[in-house]
């Protein structure tokens, strides 16, 4: 644990942090998997673009939960150790592909990502002008979400727009 580091965080309790970033940590490995299993399940129509951009979040997704275990170790902190925990500290949750069509899977990703995002936001809002290293790192991660989301939704606009095109010219 860094001392001088965390002597610098004033106005909110160190383990209050860390039990934010443990949960958004719980998050990510979520965010992680379900990536990596759309990227595999998924069907249809453009679906080669949607696997490229899945696949890119899921390495992004791993890339976060390094960067909050790496804070909360810095923090004094365990990040959690046991993945059950993650089920039980998540924000966000996991969604189960039900329906492995793209438009489908791009759905249920978006949403994953606007709660991210809300997640993000209230934590850099709790950190704020108390905890600088902490707001950086989650105002890195917050920037990487709200691009997902962008991402996501331009790819199912793509689809939507050439399916209802197609469908015309039938
Ligand atoms: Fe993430
Ligand atoms: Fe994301």
């Amino acid at each position: 644990m860094a001392k001088r580091g965390n002597s610098i965080i004033k106005g909110i309790e160190i383990s209050e942090v860390i039990n934010m970033l443990n949960k958004a940590y719980a998050d990510e490995w979520l965010a992680y998997y379900q990536y990596f299993i759309e990227a595999k399940v998924i069907k249809g129509i453009m679906k080669d673009a949607a696997i490229a951009e899945l696949e890119q979040h899921a390495t992004d997704e791993l890339r976060h939960a390094n960067m909050l275990a790496d804070r909360i170790l810095q923090l004094g902190g365990t990040p959690l150790l046991n993945p059950k925990e993650w089920f039980t500290h998540t924000n966000c949750g996991y969604e189960e592909p039900k329906d492995f069509d793209v438009v489908a899977i791009l759905e249920d990703s978006i949403k994953g990502e606007q709660c991210a995002i809300s997640t993000y936001a209230n934590i850099a809002e709790s950190v704020k002008d108390k905890d600088i290293v902490t707001y950086d790192i989650v105002s890195q991660i917050l920037a990487d979400e709200v691009e997902h989301e962008e991402d996501l939704q331009a790819l199912s606009d793509d689809i939507t727009d050439f399916i209802t095109s197609m469908k015309k010219h039938i």
